[in-house]
Order: structure tokens, then sequence, then C-alpha cells
């Protein structure tokens, strides 16, 4: 909540950092848990979204599993206090440190996505005397309408195993003894607003899941990935994405067999919404063409506008009146695409004004690098009594 306290207490903070709202996060947790809970929905959540501290805690403690892509994010699950029993491993090239280090804690699942990563885990896990449950990560070609960057589930993308694939893997599973295979798994892609492409996933993993027990493979996992998108334009109009609606859907369309259970890996739709990145004006800029406001955050601190071209509402905290002046809001590092919105809308800013970008919480930390040799991200938390 961005009230006068708390941006009273941002003007004695050095900037730019993360500002997270914990009650926020808490009341987004709350209802995807009541949400899922009412069809016996799993959720783990996809860590790489935010791995910030404060932020998984609370995470773990709503009693989500933890959904890793390294054998980093698995340590870190576990440290936090996340049940291995809860953890799964997905990712495209995991390496073999990666896979014995998840054998040795008995993680859950192995999300595994290819023919060739089957072998090698079983023989890691035949190496350390363990058999390793597994999920098979299917491409089900759904176009997921999203931007081309972040869609995973088609088949040119090099995410899962495709379907003219899958008896090669029902063959090679016949002769490994070291793995089992428990589920299959899912992900169509990221920032999902079009609620009926999950419609659409559901339909190719009835067909999938027929195709596994026609062949006397029982499945007792399916796992449909995350995806669940969020208001970037209106995050105070909706601060807390449509659980509700999204799981409904998987309940409706989804065939579940006796002994099944439904999990999902929900990162953006969980905490986006709760992460600000404050940012104070460096300099205003005011030419013919163009106004500049120069902010002392850059793409260093969050990638998705330079890498996505990705919208975040950004608005001038400090002042709210005044006459309205059309910015390009940019970062000080030496790249063009350091910039964060074009001709944004706001009152005539000064120099020292403070900057929110907003729903900067999914993928905005986690993302931040060292590029042009910039301090560490800094974060700082917001929780009610
Ligand atoms: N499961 C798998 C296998 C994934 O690859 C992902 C995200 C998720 C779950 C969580 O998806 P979510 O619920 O957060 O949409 N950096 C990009 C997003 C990349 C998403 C990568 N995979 C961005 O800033 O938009």
């Amino acid at each position: 909540m961005l009230n006068k306290d708390t941006l009273s207490a941002f003007q004695q903070q050095e900037t730019p950092f993360y500002y997270y709202d914990l009650n926020l996060l808490q009341q987004t947790l709350d209802s995807c848990k009541e949400a899922a809970d009412k069809y016996d929905f799993h959720v783990h959540y996809a860590m790489k979204a935010n791995f910030n501290q404060r932020v998984i805690e609370k995470i773990k403690e709503v009693g989500f599993g933890a959904d890793c892509v390294s054998g980093n994010e698995v340590k870190k699950a576990i440290e936090v206090g996340f049940a291995p029993d809860k953890i799964v491993f997905a990712g495209v090239g995991k390496s073999d440190r990666e896979i014995s280090l998840a054998l040795e804690n008995d993680i859950f699942c192995f999300n595994v996505e290819s023919v060739q990563e089957l072998g090698v885990i079983n023989e890691l896990a035949a190496l350390a005397g363990k058999v390793a449950k597994v999920a098979l990560r299917i491409n089900p070609n759904v176009d997921a309408h999203t931007h081309a960057n972040i869609t995973t589930g088609l088949e040119e993308n090099k995410f899962g195993i495709n379907q003219w694939d899958l008896h090669a893997c029902t063959d090679a599973l016949k002769t490994l003894p070291n793995v089992k295979l428990i589920g299959i798994h899912f992900h169509i892609g990221s920032q999902i607003t079009n609620l009926t492409v999950f419609k659409s996933l559901c339909v190719k993993v009835n067909e999938i899941s027929s195709w596994f027990e026609e062949r006397g493979f029982h499945l007792s996992i399916l796992n449909v990935g995350g995806g669940l998108g969020i208001d970037y334009h209106n995050p105070d109009e909706k601060p807390v994405a449509d659980f509700e609606h999204y799981f409904q859907i998987f309940d409706q369309f989804l065939e579940r067999k006796a002994g099944q259970e439904v999990h999902f890996e929900l990162g953006r739709a969980l905490v986006a919404h709760s992460g600000t990145l404050i940012s104070r004006i460096l300099y205003v800029k005011n030419g013919i063409k163009k106004h500049f406001l120069v902010l002392d955050a850059g793409m260093t601190e969050l990638m998705r506008p330079a890498l996505y071209q990705a919208y975040h509402k950004i608005e001038n905290i400090s002042r709210t009146e005044g006459e309205v002046v059309k910015y390009d809001i940019v970062g000080p590092i030496c790249e063009s695409t350091d910039c964060f919105g074009k001709e944004v809308e706001m009152p005539a800013s000064l120099r020292g004004d403070l900057i929110a970008i907003r729903s900067a919480g999914a993928y905005g930390e986690v993302m931040a690098s060292r590029y042009n040799l910039r301090e560490d991200v800094r974060s700082f938390y917001y929780q009610a009594d």
C-alpha cells in the first residue's frame, strides 16, 4: 500500500529499491489457496518469478510446494523450509550436479524434457541407489497468444518433448529401472490473459493422458504448469488475479481419472502486484521533440521493458498535481533500450521526485544484473501490524 507513511519512509531510503507490500502478497496467496483448495488442486510456486527471502518465506507458510529450475533454487527451497516432497525440478538443461543434488534431497519429481535426459537421470539415480520420480514435460502445441519471447508450448520452442517422441519415451521407460513415471507436465507460456487458452490446454492434456493410460502407464499427476497473467495496466483496480475463474476452467475441462492429482506451477500471478520498483529522478531533460526523465533505476534493476517491451504502469509518487507532460522514462545504462516507458503522461516532474514502477514483483528483482558494475539491488518491505 502506497500511503503517506510509506512515502515518507521511502524518502529516507537510498534508491533504487524494490518495495514489497507483504499484506497484498498475503491477500493474493490466501485468495489463490482458497480457490485451489475448493477443487483439491495443488499449487507449486514457480520460484524463478521471485526468490526474495521474505517473499518466499510467506509463500512457504501458505503451504504451497516449490517449482525449481536450477540446483540452487532446489537448495534455496529446502533452506527456506519447503518440504522436499513438495519440490519439483524442471528445466531443459539440468546438469549432472544439479540432478544429483535433487536426488540427494529426495525431491518429489523431475519434470523431464527429453529421452536423453531420462537416461541421464536413470544413470545418476542408479549411482545414488534411488528411484527418481519423473513427469514427462510434453509440448502440447497449444498457442498461448502471449508475447513471442515468453511462449513455450509450440513445436518450434526448445521446451518439452514433442508428441511424436512419446513412443520413444515409453519404450525407454520400460528399460530404465531407476526412473518411475508418475505424471505428465505442460507449460505453454506466461502472462496468459486469454483464459480460453487454458481450455485448449485441458483438451490436449485429456488426449495425451488417455494415450498413456491406454498403454498401461498410470499417471497419478497431471501438472498443467503456470502462466496465469495479471493486469499490468490496472494494478489498483485488480490487485489480485482471478484465481477462481482460472481454476474453475481446469475443474470444468480437465478429465481427472480416479486418484489423479492436478498440479499447478504459478509464479507471476502470485507475486507481481506486490512488488514495486522505487526510483528517483536524477535529471529532467526537456527537449523540443521529447522530454526525458532520467531515473537512477535502469534495465539492470528491471529488465522486462528492455527485453520484452513489457508495459509497467509508472507514477510520480511525489507529485500528483501540475501541468501534464509526456515523458520518456529512461534509466542511466548505456543502452538505448534502457527505457521504462515512452510518452508517459505525468505531472511536470523535478529532480529528486520519487517514481514508482508498478507490478514489478515477478521477474523483476530476480532478473537484475550488475551490468555497468551497478550496485546489487536493494529491497524494502511493508507489512501492517
Ligand atoms: N512452469 C514453468 C515450466 C515455467 O517455465 C514457468 C515460467 C512457470 C511455471 C511460471 O510461469 P508464470 O506463472 O510465472 O507465468 N521473464 C518472463 C517470464 C518467463 C517465464 C518463464 N517460465 C517475464 O518477465 O515475463
